[in-house]
């Protein structure tokens, strides 16, 4: 059976797993079957964007700085707000029921590795860290109706990084928990739903890179792996649909909306 996640029933996910579990990998494979789908993606990677980086010509923005990332979440905001707006003065409960002419491109807003938008140091830094967290979970509480999503992956998401990851981790009903290092880990991803799915995500090895258990809508959780997705592959799909990344701020539709010319093209 495929694995398959749909944000239109799930709108936002938490995707956890220790260091080598196969989160980056998962996101790989993500971002290569959304990128020649007409959706804007957006990047925060604060590992100096090492990860995400390899998909930033598909990319409208990537966030490689905490502020970056607290501007970018800003702006993101703007426009959610600026699409209840719209959705509100036409009397439409989500964008889906915009007329297609008013139609807004969906967004995804993938961050990898999460606890790093929370630590901080300095009093300026802990400002940043609670406007960030403000704005993520504004745009979880909001998103979903306004064709804004979240994919969020970390190694740990635990309550000693603040009360704005718990609140966050509440508002992303999608989970996908890959080998973890401390069962607490499990436990935040996966126990306030299912005590059989923590202990599934126990047994997985140090060698079942990529394996994770899932949790979707429907109350049921699955153990399921992640197609491998190589970075060379990412790297390649980003760079062969970058002309279908609208351009940000605006997000205006991609100038260009022809087909890319044959892979060869790029090799
Ligand atoms: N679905 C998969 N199938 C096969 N191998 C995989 C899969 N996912 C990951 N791997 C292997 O595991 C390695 C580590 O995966 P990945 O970089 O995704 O981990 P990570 O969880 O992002 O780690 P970190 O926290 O250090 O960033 C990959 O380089 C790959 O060799
Ligand atoms: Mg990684």
């Amino acid at each position: 059976m495929t694995w398959a996640i749909d944000l239109r029933t799930v709108p936002h996910w938490l995707v956890v797993g220790a260091t080598r579990s196969g989160k980056s990998t998962l996101i790989a494979a993500l971002v290569t079957q959304w990128a020649p789908q007409p959706i804007a993606l957006f990047g925060i990677d604060l590992k100096g964007g090492m990860e995400l980086s390899l998909f930033e010509e598909r990319l409208s923005a990537l966030a490689s700085t905490r502020t970056q990332a607290a501007d970018l979440l800003a702006e993101l905001v703007a426009e959610a707000e600026a699409r209840m707006e719209l959705c509100r003065s036409v009397g439409a409960r989500s964008i889906w029921e915009l007329p297609e002419k008013l139609r807004r491109i969906p967004i995804i807003v993938i961050v990898d590795e999460v606890a790093e938008l929370y630590l901080m140091a300095t009093r300026e830094e802990k400002a940043e860290v609670g406007e960030i967290s403000t704005n993520l979970l504004r745009l979880a509480q909001l998103g979903a109706a306004l064709g804004i999503h979240l994919v969020i992956a970390g190694q740990r998401v635990g309550s000693d990084l603040g009360p704005g990851v718990t609140a966050l981790r509440a508002q992303l009903a999608g989970r996908i928990c890959h080998r973890v290092s401390d069962p607490a880990t499990a436990e935040m991803a996966l126990g306030d739903l299912d005590k059989d799915a923590l202990e599934a995500a126990q047994r997985i090895t140090l060698t079942e890179q990529g394996v994770a258990i899932t949790f979707g809508e429907d109350g049921r959780w699955t153990r399921a792996r992640s197609t491998r997705t190589t970075p060379d592959e990412a790297r390649r799909a980003a760079r062969k649909y970058a002309h279908l990344a609208p351009s940000w701020p605006g997000l205006h539709e991609a100038a260009d909306p022809a087909e890319p010319d044959d892979e060869g093209v790029y090799l």
